[in-house]
C-alpha cells in the first residue's frame, strides 16, 4: 500500500540545510494501523505530509497504492490526495462558518460531486455519536467532539488511506480514548490503512506496529 524507498528530505533556512529524513525506507501493508513516534522535531509531520503528497522529497521514491506520488506534479498530487486520502489534524481544522453536517457534507461534495449526500452525512453523524449535533457550529463543540467531526469528514469520501497528525494532541485522556476507539473501530470496519503520528504511548499501543523516527543532526 505504502512504500518509502531511500527518502531524503531537508529544509533550507538562511543558508543552513537541516536534514529531517535521511534515507528513510519502509513499507506499510493495506489495512495496517501504524503509529509514527519520535521526539518533537524528528520529522513525523514531514513524513505524513510526504505520504499525503502535500510536499515532495528531495530524493527517493514514495509509492501509494502503486502510484509514484513522489514524481507527480502538484495538480496530480492534489487530485490523487482528494480521491484517496483522508487527513486528520491536531487542531481539527473544521470550517467555523459551516455547521457540523455542512463540514462533513462539504468534503463529500468536494470529492464525489454527489448532489444528495444527506443520508451519508446522517450515517456518519450516527457513527461518531453526534447524531443530534448536525446543526451545531464547531465552536459550540468540545475538542473531542470537534475531532470526531474531523474524523467523519476525513472518511466521508471513503479514502483507502487515512493519515492523522497528533490527532489527540489537544485532548484530555478521556477524549483521547473516545477518539482513538472511534478511529480503531472505523479502521477495522472499513479496512482502511491508518497511519497516526503521536506522542501518546497509549495511542501507539493500539496500532499493529510502530515506526520510530530519530532527530537528525544539522549538517
Ligand atoms: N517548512 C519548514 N521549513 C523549515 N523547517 C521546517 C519546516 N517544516 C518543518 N521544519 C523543521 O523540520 C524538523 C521536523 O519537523 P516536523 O516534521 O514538524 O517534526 P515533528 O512533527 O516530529 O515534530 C524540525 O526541525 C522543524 O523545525
Ligand atoms: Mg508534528
Amino acid at each position: 500500500m505504502i512504500v518509502f524507498d531511500e527518502v531524503n528530505k531537508s529544509y533550507r533556512e538562511g543558508g543552513v540545510t537541516r536534514p529531517v529524513l535521511s534515507a528513510v525506507s519502509f513499507e506499510i501493508d493495506k489495512g495496517e494501523f501504524v503509529a509514527i513516534q519520535g521526539p518533537s522535531g524528528s520529522g513525523k509531520s514531514t513524513l505524513l505530509n510526504l505520504m499525503a503528497g502535500l510536499d515532495v522529497p528531495d530524493s527517493g521514491t514514495i509509492l501509494i497504492d502503486g502510484q509514484r506520488i513522489s514524481s507527480m506534479n502538484e495538480h496530480r498530487r492534489t487530485l490523487f490526495r482528494r480521491r484517496n486520502i483522508g487527513f486528520v489534524f491536531q487542531a481539527y481544522n473544521l470550517i467555523p462558518t459551516l455547521s457540523v453536517a455542512e463540514n462533513i457534507g462539504f468534503s463529500i461534495e468536494l470529492n464525489h460531486l454527489e448532489s444528495d449526500f444527506s443520508g451519508r452525512v446522517s450515517e456518519l453523524l450516527e457513527q461518531i455519536g453526534l447524531a443530534d449535533r448536525g446543526n451545531s457550529y464547531p465552536d459550540h463543540l468540545s475538542g473531542g467532539e470537534q475531532q470526531r467531526v474531523a474524523i467523519a469528514r476525513a472518511i466521508a469520501h471513503m479514502p483507502r488511506l487515512v493519515l492523522a497528525d497528533e490527532p489527540t494532541g489537544n485532548l484530555d485522556i478521556q477524549a483521547e480514548k473516545t477518539v482513538m476507539n472511534l478511529m480503531s473501530r472505523l479502521h477495522r470496519k472499513h479496512e482502511t490503512t491508518l497511519v497516526v503520528a503521536t506522542h501518546s504511548t497509549e495511542v501507539a499501543s493500539q496500532a499493529n506496529r510502530t515506526l520510530h523516527l530519530q532527530t537528525q543532526k544539522d549538517s
